[in-house]
Formats: structure tokens, sequence, C-alpha cells
């Protein structure tokens, strides 16, 4: 079943990246300290924030699933990204958030958000997340959300804690309905 978008959470919305998304989008791919702990380590420049969002929007087209723009419903400001891809790990769970929206639980939100959509309508059999060792804030979230703990593995030259969700197995927070509590 394909998804409907907006994904709709208490505080935050999810929907397909745009290309006017880039100024707002820039501003979090931009950022070291943001970005210090996604895919290859470091800000990006404008181009390749450009390049992003294409990407996000061809992996949407492609697979019916993607990094989602991250829209906080109060203000209708642009504050990141969360969804899933693709890699080799198997499809993974990501997120990245702006600094000024860190610390109130909204990467739990949207990580639920998306978590709810894989799960849900897009039944997907497991998922995969990757936490770099020295990023406790990423690991906190996906262990909120309930993700276990696989070991240790190394992406992008540095070390990550791996997680994997699997529907039926791993238990999701609040639900009766799991097995395995
Ligand atoms: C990591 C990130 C997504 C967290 O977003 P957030 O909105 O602040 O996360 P939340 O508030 O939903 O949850 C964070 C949890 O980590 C905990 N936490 C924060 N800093 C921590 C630390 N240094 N050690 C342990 N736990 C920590 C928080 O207390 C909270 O847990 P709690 O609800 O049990 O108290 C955000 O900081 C971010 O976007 N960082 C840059 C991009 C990034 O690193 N993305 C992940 C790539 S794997």
């Amino acid at each position: 079943m394909s998804l409907s978008f907006p994904l709709l959470g208490d505080r935050l919305l999810l929907r397909s990246f745009e290309p006017a998304d880039l100024e707002a989008t820039h501003r979090v791919y931009g950022d070291a300290e943001v970005m210090r702990y996604v895919g290859e380590g470091g800000p990006v420049d404008r181009g390749r924030s450009a390049e992003m969002i294409a990407e996000h929007r061809a992996h949407q087209a492609r697979h019916g699933f993607a990094f989602w723009a991250v829209i906080e419903r109060a203000t209708g400001a642009l504050i990141g990204d969360a969804g899933l891809e693709v890699t080799e790990h198997g499809v993974e769970l990501g997120y990245t958030l702006g600094r000024p929206w860190w610390g109130r639980g909204l990467a739990t939100e949207a990580a639920q958000l998306c978590l709810d959509a894989a799960v849900g309508p897009l039944t997907l059999p497991r998922l995969v997340a990757l936490a770099d060792v020295h990023n406790p804030a990423s690991a906190r979230v996906l262990e909120k959300i309930g993700f276990r703990r696989r070991g240790t593995t190394q992406a992008f030259g540095r070390a990550h804690h791996s997680f994997e969700h699997v529907p039926g197995v791993t238990p999701v927070a609040g639900d009766p309905r799991s097995t395995t509590r």
C-alpha cells in the first residue's frame, strides 16, 4: 500500500521534499555541528544540498519511501529530515534536525512516524539503523521507539552501534500487541 502524505504527528508532519525546500534544508545540511555524525560526517555546500533533495525525491519515486521533510506544524518551518533509505545494510531509518529543535523529543516523534509508516502501509519486514558511537542521543531515539542493539559496525570510516527493528519480534513501545514482552 502506498503512503498518504503528510504523515501527521502531534507536533510534526512529514512530507516529500520539494525543490523549493533548498534554503531551509541547506540551513540544516550546511551546519557542521548538525552533520558531524551524518553520512561522511561534515557539512555540505549548497549545491550538494540541492542534489540531496533531488536524491530524496528520486528515492521516493523508485521505492515509495525516502528521507522526508520534517515540518513543525505550529510554525510551518522545515526543521530537518527523517525517513527510510535503501542502503547496503537494508532499509535504514535516519533523521537529522536543525540545532534549534534538538532536545524537545522531536526526533523521537519523527522517527516514530517513519516506523509507523514502515510497519503499517509500507509493510517493510525489517528495519536497520546506525548511530555513531559518539552520538548517544541518536542511539537513545532508536531505543525509545523499540529498536534493539545488534553490535557495532564500521560505516563512513567510523564506528557505529547497529540497531534492528523487526515487526512482531522487536517490541514497539506502548504496543500491547507486542509478542516479546
Ligand atoms: C540526534 C538527534 C536526532 C536527537 O534529536 P532530539 O530531537 O534532540 O532527540 P529527542 O529529544 O527525541 O531524544 C533524545 C534522547 O537522547 C537523550 N540524550 C541527549 N543527549 C544525550 C547524551 N549525551 N547521552 C545520552 N542520552 C542523551 C535525551 O535525553 C533523549 O532521551 P530521553 O527522552 O530518554 O530523555 C539530533 O540531535 C540531531 O538531529 N543531531 C544531528 C544529526 C544526527 O546526528 N542524526 C543522527 C545520525 S545517526
